[in-house]
């Protein structure tokens, strides 16, 4: 092969490489999933099917109640799977028994008033069918809006065969069952529908699904359990939006595409029955602004240091904080959830000069002036 060809093979597989679930993705990154929702059972549900997933049934905040994922087109609409309200009990869930969670990449986090809402109405497709999972789609309306989440819109039009689209969510990260607490993503290849035909057989309806499947050298990148009801982002026009969520699949990343609902079509249908949302505050949310510098922290003589960082004044919610400082000691990076940390292993009397930032699920703030820790 000539150089020219062996260049060009290079670039093709780099850039044939996908982002690193999900199954064999990587973590989402502050800011590109502000929008995602994580759908579990309240704390007063009755339904058999909630027994062992009510909130506040362990310490763990959503991540033992979490079975579904969701997406915000509007700060009070959420756009989920209609197989997450029909379950396995045979029961069909009701908003009483619903809770919607977000604003936060680490699930275990979702505990706090502000990071969750109950839900005031379920809307599932008229045409879902519970057996064949069709117009696999479900509106759920909330009673507030969630902090630190901005909606997405949802495409008027499919994304196209061969197009690149994400698919994110807190579900199963293999095909054996473990859960993740922080949310992953995948990017997947979008097939045609005579490729889903051939690929899934008969059980695929192309008015109402289409199918993805990515690959990473050898590993297969998909959605698995849990994810269901999870956004699926394509680039429409050079923006992201919502084409599709996640439905359903044979196995997990075993080489066979996930299956999506078609959402272009299928929303307009079902959002003209939801009943509008309860209250319409909708509080105008961002990031969080820079935050302020800390006054130079002394290394006590056992080589812990006290940080206390001064919070951005724009009373945005911050998930967490990171100090990073760097010196003739060397470097190291700090991450804590309180304005208050504490670092340890330092060797007292040596001069770092750190930098802070502070970051929620809409994104992190500019670092702030660099300050002294001796
Ligand atoms: N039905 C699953 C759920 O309830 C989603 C499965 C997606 N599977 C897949 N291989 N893409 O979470």
């Amino acid at each position: 092969m000539c150089i020219r060809g062996l260049v060009g093979l290079l670039m093709t597989l780099s850039l044939a490489t996908p982002a690193q679930a999900i199954v064999n993705g990587g973590p989402i990154a502050p800011g590109d999933w502000s929008f995602m929702v994580a759908v579990g059972c309240s704390s007063n549900s009755t339904a058999k099917w909630c027994s062992d997933r009510r909130m506040g049934s362990d310490d763990k905040g959503m991540n033992a109640p979490q079975f579904c994922g969701g997406t915000l087109i509007a700060p009070h609409v959420v756009v989920t799977a209609a197989h997450c309200i029909f379950q396995s009990t045979g029961e069909q869930l009701t908003a009483a028994d619903l809770i919607v969670g977000g604003g936060l990449i680490d699930l275990t986090k979702i505990k706090a008033a502000t990071t969750y809402s109950t839900v005031a109405s379920v809307t599932v497709h008229p045409k879902y069918n519970k057996t064949s999972q069709v117009y696999d789609v479900a509106i759920l309306t909330l009673n507030k809006q969630i902090a630190n989440t901005s909606p997405i819109a949802y495409s008027p039009k499919l994304a196209k065969a061969g197009d690149k689209v994400q698919v994110a969510g807190w579900g199963e990260i293999d095909d054996q069952g473990s859960g993740s607490p922080i949310a992953n993503v995948v990017t997947l290849d979008l097939y045609s529908d005579e490729e889903c035909d051939a690929k899934v057989g008969t059980t695929f309806d192309k008015t109402s699904m289409q199918c993805a499947l990515g690959k990473n050298g050898t590993k297969w990148l998909d959605a698995c359990q849990g994810d269901s009801g999870g956004p699926m982002i394509g680039t429409i026009n050079g923006t992201r939006m919502l084409v599709g969520s996640v439905s359903w699949g044979a196995r997990c990343a075993d080489g066979k595409p996930g299956i999506y609902a078609k959402l272009p079509t299928m929303l307009p249908e079902v959002l003209q029955i939801t009943p509008p949302p309860p209250a319409a505050v909708n509080i105008k949310q961002t990031k969080p602004g820079t935050p302020a510098t800390p006054k130079n922290v002394k290394i006590a003589r056992n080589g812990s240091a006290t940080i206390t960082i001064p919070a951005p004044t724009d009373g945005q919610d911050v998930e967490f904080w990171t100090v990073s400082c760097s010196g003739k000691a060397g470097k190291f990076q700090s991450q804590a959830s309180s304005l208050d940390f504490v670092v340890g292993g330092l060797r007292p009397k040596t001069v770092f000069t750190c930098k802070v930032n502070a970051t929620n699920s809409l994104g992190t703030s500019a670092w702030s002036k660099p300050f002294k820790l001796s």
